[in-house]
């Protein structure tokens, strides 16, 4: 087998776990763009998250120091005025900008923040990462889950989301690590070295150094969001901030809980949950899903996998190319070209092209200038999914060692899933949370947001909460906004999910 060969297959299992959603998201399950995105590594490391100390004892974790750069009338300066094409009557307080999270190499990251309409001076804080690796917080999170305006198809003008999780949070969307949207390096060299402990320590650069542009922040109950592979990022930017709180003895960041859905969090479980949603949905045959369990070995240092199990996935994933694997029963964009006109839109409709009309929408120079991005002309454009990024370094087979440190800490951990998602289903998150073994303290039931069941949800001791959101993919507030804006209330507020009745029989 040639070393190109082994490299392949070495990353089978690893990259299987990644939501590549591009600009077609199609294109994802594609097996060279996936050997395109390793091309570069060599063998991600998937040892456990922890800093090492290479010299000293093993176990004794030494935490990145970060600077912090002085933020006097930054802030003022990344205010935006009004984004080009946003409806009229939305008057809302919104920031972007550039924050430098590595002065040396010249790297910075850029936010896109909303405060909220309502109360913002009492309610929470909420930062939001989407996954990939690679993808961005803006092309997803803010333009089409849960941020205030959605693009229209005429690529220039902007609707409005009226469940925005705006309404229960001051949100922080961030384009992470470097090469990712309109965050960028320098030093060209870095986007080569991407990794989970990098993106990690950036995050954390970023974070600091934001709370010096907006110290009104400082104090304010803190939260961090994310979906797909920022199963990762989430926790492990946690884990770098409770850290810091202990070794400094202070609470120097006021994080309160973590929140992640459809994610990537334990390898093994999250691939055979992912057969096991095809052949319970009808996708695949259950001999085939019989037999992938059989032949594949999805334990976490196995590097590679068998003939028989790689010729058994791709009759798998031949069944899957005409649909969308991120949500199994929504239509695909067949015609992702832009209208002279912009057709009518809702938040309540999914339209599968949107993200053309983000990216059209992103890469117009006048929406970048009004919101501060691109300010030092990158010669790539703003793209959904980077094609900058090629390789990633690290990338641990399991953060539940994390989730279980949070909850002996008393955070507040969620675990959510929109259930027609095949791409990280509601089977390998159920999976991944069984193998925590908790002690069940509700058990599983179904929840209610106006008068019909949102979803299902169990709660555990020690104060996690594994919740559904029927009728949703992978991006969860893209469809179904209004059961996401109910979910992250409760969390917020620190409120069980209410309990559906049934509706009261009439005479
Ligand atoms: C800045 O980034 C470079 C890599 O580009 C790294 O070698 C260096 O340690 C980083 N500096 C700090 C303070 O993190
Ligand atoms: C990157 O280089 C440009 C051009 O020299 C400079 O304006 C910018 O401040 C640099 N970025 C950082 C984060 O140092
Ligand atoms: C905003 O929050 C503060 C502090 O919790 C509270 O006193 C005030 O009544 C709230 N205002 C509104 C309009 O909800
Ligand atoms: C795609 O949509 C555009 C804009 O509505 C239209 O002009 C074009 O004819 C459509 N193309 C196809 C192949 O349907
Ligand atoms: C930045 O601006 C330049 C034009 O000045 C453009 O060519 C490029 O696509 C833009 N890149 C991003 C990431 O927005």
């Amino acid at each position: 087998m040639t070393a190109g060969h082994s490299i392949l297959l070495c990353f089978f299992v690893f990259f299987l776990a990644i939501q590549i959603a591009a600009k077609n998201q199609k294109e994802a399950l594609d097996a060279l763009y996936k050997a395109k995105f390793f091309r570069n590594s060599d063998a991600a490391d998937s040892s456990e998250f922890f800093f090492r100390n290479e010299a000293a004892d093993q176990n004794t974790e030494v935490l990145p120091t970060v600077e912090i750069h002085d933020q006097a009338g930054r802030k003022q300066q990344d205010k935006i005025e009004r984004l080009p094409g946003q409806p009229p009557r939305v008057e809302l307080s919104q920031y972007g900008g550039y924050v430098t999270v590595n002065k040396t190499a010249g790297r910075a990251f850029y936010y896109y923040f909303v405060e909220s309409p309502q109360n913002k001076t009492s309610l929470p804080l909420l930062l939001w990462l989407n996954g990939g690796p690679g993808c961005s917080s803006l092309a997803f999170g803010a333009m089409a889950e849960l941020g205030p305006f959605r693009p229209r198809s005429d690529g220039k003008t902007l609707f409005h989301n009226r469940f925005s999780w705006i309404h229960v949070a001051n949100v922080l969307f961030l384009e992470s690590p470097a090469g990712v949207g309109f965050s960028y390096s320098n030093t060209t060299s870095d986007y080569q070295n991407n990794g989970d402990k990098n993106t990690a320590i950036d995050n954390y650069a970023f974070l600091v150094n934001w709370l010096e542009r907006f110290p009104e922040y400082k104090d304010r109950d803190f939260y961090i969001s994310g979906e797909s592979y920022a199963g990762h990022y989430v926790p492990q930017l946690a884990h770098v901030l409770l850290s810091h709180n202990k070794k400094a003895g202070k609470t120097i960041v006021n994080l309160k809980g973590i929140i992640i859905g459809n994610a990537v969090i334990n390898d093994e479980t999250d691939e055979i949950g992912r057969y096991d949603f095809f052949a319970s949905h009808a996708l695949i045959a259950d001999q085939t899903a019989n037999d992938i369990k059989k032949y594949c070995d999805f334990s976490p240092n196995v590097m590679e996998q068998n003939s028989q199990c790689i010729a058994l996935s791709n009759i798998a994933y031949s069944n899957m190319r005409m649909i969308d694997v991120y949500n199994i029963y929504y239509p695909l964009c067949l015609n992702s070209s832009l209208t002279h006109l912009p057709k009518k839109a809702s938040v309540m409709n999914y339209d599968p092209c949107s993200n053309s009309y983000t990216n059209a929408y992103l890469n117009q120079a006048e929406v970048q200038w009004a919101m501060h991005a691109n300010v030092t002309k990158l010669t790539h454009d703003w793209e959904p999914c980077s094609d900058v990024i090629n390789g990633w370094s690290d990338s641990p087979s399991t953060v539940i060692p994390l989730l279980q440190e949070f909850m002996d800490n008393g955070l507040r951990v969620w675990v959510f899933s929109g259930d027609t998602d095949g791409r990280v289903p509601i089977t390998s998150t159920k999976d991944s949370i069984a193998s925590m073994k908790l002690p069940v303290k509700k058990s599983w039931y179904p929840w209610s947001v106006n008068n019909e069941v949102g979803g299902y949800a169990e709660v555990y001791e020690g104060e996690l909460t594994l919740a559904t959101v029927r009728g949703a993919g992978h991006e969860v507030p893209s469809f179904q906004p209004r059961r996401a804006l109910a979910l992250i209330t409760h969390f917020l507020q620190g409120t069980r999910l209410p309990t559906a009745t049934p509706p009261s029989q009439s005479l």
